[in-house]
């Protein structure tokens, strides 16, 4: 049985990182590279949280730094954001997959793994506390907003944290919520839109959830 995370109790994103460079709290660091913490600036007004580091991520250390990545940075860019001041993040912070030959096989993280990760990702939010947290997909926003929370029916809607908290995987046990006034805004992870077979279509709609962060910032 893996141990539980031990996380600091700090606000630095430097010694958080740092901690989590050792987690055993799941399993997916024996075949990791390396844990994929997030990035950005503290003070950042808006968080971005994904699903978990791909195999691009794995090896360079860097969240969103592989073809989903590109696209979301075009697409924020499209939409008025600037990446560079978002804090961009994954609710579990090492790669999972499979291999096929010589291929890895990136794999959804299961609920034990979520559930393993998640002290990390509340650290984050705590240390960030972002005017708007931008929830990437169906494990993102499950993670941060509970599993009966459906992306296909309520994405690009500004959502108050403090509606959702209360039912959130994420409030602290015994105690407050990791965040004050935030928004929530859901949409769906931008690896959903490179296999969408309306390519086009979909990076629109993604486009359009994004442009609802912009006034809120
Ligand atoms: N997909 C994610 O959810 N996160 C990454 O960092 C890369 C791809």
């Amino acid at each position: 049985m893996p141990d539980a995370a031990t996380v600091p109790r700090t606000r630095s994103l430097t010694r958080l990182r740092a901690a989590a460079e050792h987690c055993q709290a799941c399993d997916l660091y024996r075949d990791a590279t390396q844990t994929v913490f997030g990035a950005g600036p503290r003070d950042a007004p808006l968080m971005l949280v994904g699903e978990t580091p791909g195999d691009v991520e794995d090896r360079e250390g860097r969240p969103f730094a592989g073809p989903a990545g590109r696209l979301l940075d075009r697409a924020l860019a499209d939409a008025g954001l600037d990446r560079d001041r978002a804090y961009v993040s994954n609710a579990v912070k090492h790669f999972r997959f499979h291999r096929e030959g010589k291929r890895r096989i990136h794999e959804k993280p299961d609920a034990g793994q979520i559930a393993a990760c998640r002290p990390w990702l509340r650290a984050e939010l705590a240390a960030v506390r972002p005017r708007v947290l931008v929830v990437l997909g169906a494990t993102a926003a499950a993670t941060v907003l509970g599993r009966s929370f459906r992306v296909t029916e309520q994405h690009g809607q500004p959502l108050e944290w403090a509606d959702h908290a209360a039912g959130s995987p994420l409030a602290e046990p015994g105690g407050g919520p990791p965040l004050g006034d935030t928004m929530v805004v859901a949409t769906v992870h931008p690896s959903a839109v490179l296999r969408s077979r309306d390519r086009d279509a979909a990076y629109a709609g993604f486009v359009a959830d994004l442009r609802a962060v912009a006034p809120l910032l």
